[in-house]
């Protein structure tokens, strides 16, 4: 089939190129000529594991192909995934939808024949009715259908996501659009995906309610860590506990810093927000995002702590800053509140990440970037692990770090507190 993705971002790149991986014709299309440009290059914007072999090899072969042409891209294509920017709004919670709106606006003007018009970017319930309501003031209604059909990818895991996906959930009521996505994604179908069929606004609401829900998984097993702590209690054993029980599930349920990233914060306060516009209470989801957002004080609290109060000229390496692994993504990390903190109180940092230097710590003094784990423990009073890059599971601590007595906080529990107590390092980690 002939595809054409708007926006060349996590969504619309990673789509587009597994689109075209399975056989269809894509033409991903982006305002942003420099971006088109490197895509051409095979220089891709993204982190993303495996996403620039995946693009060379489908440009290479002609099915996959980059445009900030979208009047052509649109006339060429007979199904358009609208693959936009939802990001919170300024000053407040709502999803600002002005990339979705517009670009609705603009490919009216080019639907010459039947074509199925996709909201794959994540949007508020109902945003699918305003998208048919904008495209009807230029086409007729029979001559395109507007679906929801949200992503469930993870950043770092995004190709395996899309290629092997838990569901595949499709918002429309009708049937003729609805054969043809089926088409669309009989190979995923034929590996295994369910596909659900289902109302535009369910499709809708199902994507926010999942995030939502995940947010709170993670808030809530974040809380039991810390009565484990006060209890001596190992809260892995709890997960895996908790975990065995099918009706829970044993994933997201490891404890660590706040969450992160670019979808869970996004998404909970953007269901919060349609939730008080239909004057509906959504309490529990209120209280999640509050506890995240107090959960990134309490680890700070736990740093000043473990150096008795005093950070004052004291070293702290931090090995990872983005907001989980396998991503550069620094959107909603833990490290951009915890950072700016300790460094009020006195402390001088130096900071590692797989990803390289952070434009976000460019505008405070006292912090540095290293190339190297060596070179950023080597003089720590203490080391942080912030995130769980399979580059910290084996180091030497005791080999690389100067100083006899430091400290270091695995806010992510990769190593075994029986270890760190048989090396005699002074070992702090999250709910055990
Ligand atoms: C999330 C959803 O998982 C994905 O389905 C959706 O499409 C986009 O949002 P992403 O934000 O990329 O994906 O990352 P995810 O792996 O879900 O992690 C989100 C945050 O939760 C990170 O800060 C991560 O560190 C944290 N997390 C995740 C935990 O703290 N514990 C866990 O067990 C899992």
């Amino acid at each position: 089939m002939k595809l054409c993705m708007i926006g060349a971002g996590y969504v619309g790149l990673v789509s587009g190129a597994c689109f075209s991986d399975l056989g269809n014709e894509v033409i991903c299309v982006d305002s942003d000529t420099n971006k088109i440009n490197n895509l051409k290059n095979s220089i891709i914007p993204i982190y993303e594991p495996g996403l620039g072999e995946l693009v060379k090899k489908n440009y290479k072969s002609g099915r996959l192909s980059f445009s900030t042409d979208l009047p052509s891209s649109i006339k060429k294509s007979n199904i358009i995934f609208i693959c936009v920017g939802t990001p919170t709004k300024k000053n407040g919670i709502a999803a600002d939808l002005t990339q979705i709106f517009n670009v609705s606006k603009e490919l009216s003007h080019y639907i010459n024949k039947f074509k199925i018009i996709i909201t794959k970017s994540t949007v508020p319930v109902t945003t699918g009715d305003k998208v048919e309501k904008i495209i009807s003031k230029k086409v007729k209604k029979k001559l395109f259908s507007v679906v929801s059909n949200p992503e469930f990818l993870r950043e770092g895991e995004a190709i395996r996501d899309f290629i092997y996906p838990d569901r595949i959930v499709i918002g429309t009521q009708n049937k003729k659009t609805n054969k043809i996505l089926k088409q669309l994604y009989s190979p995923l179908i034929s590996k295994g995906a369910k596909y659900l069929n289902t109302s535009r606004r369910s499709a809708e609401l199902i994507k926010y309610a999942s995030n939502a829900f995940l947010a709170t998984k993670i808030t809530y097993i974040n809380e039991i860590a810390n009565m484990c702590e006060k209890l001596n209690v190992n809260v892995e054993d709890v997960s895996i506990g908790m975990g065995l029980d099918k009706r829970i599930g044993g994933r997201f349920l490891r404890a660590g810093p706040a969450y992160g990233g670019s979808c869970f914060p996004k998404d909970t306060r953007a269901i919060l927000s349609t939730a008080k516009q239909i004057k509906s209470n959504l309490s529990l989801i209120k209280s999640v995002i509050n506890s995240n957002e107090n959960r990134t004080k309490i680890l700070t609290e736990r740093i000043y702590k473990i150096l008795k109060g005093n950070l004052k000229n004291k070293k702290i390496c931090f090995l990872g800053v983005t907001f989980k692994a396998n991503t550069d993504d620094m959107r909603e990390s833990s490290s951009l509140k915890m950072i700016p903190a300790i460094l009020k109180k006195g402390a001088l940092i130096t900071y590692y990440d797989p990803t390289g230097e952070k434009k976000e710590f460019k505008k405070f003094k006292n912090i540095e970037f290293k190339n190297s784990i060596k070179a950023a423990c080597v003089n720590s009073d203490l080391v942080i692990i912030h995130t769980e890059w399979n580059d910290f599971k084996s180091i030497d601590f005791k080999k690389i770090i100067k100083k006899k007595n430091f400290k270091l906080f695995d806010m992510r529990n990769i190593y075994s507190t029986e270890k760190m107590k048989a090396d005699k390092i002074n070992y702090f980690s999250i709910g055990r």
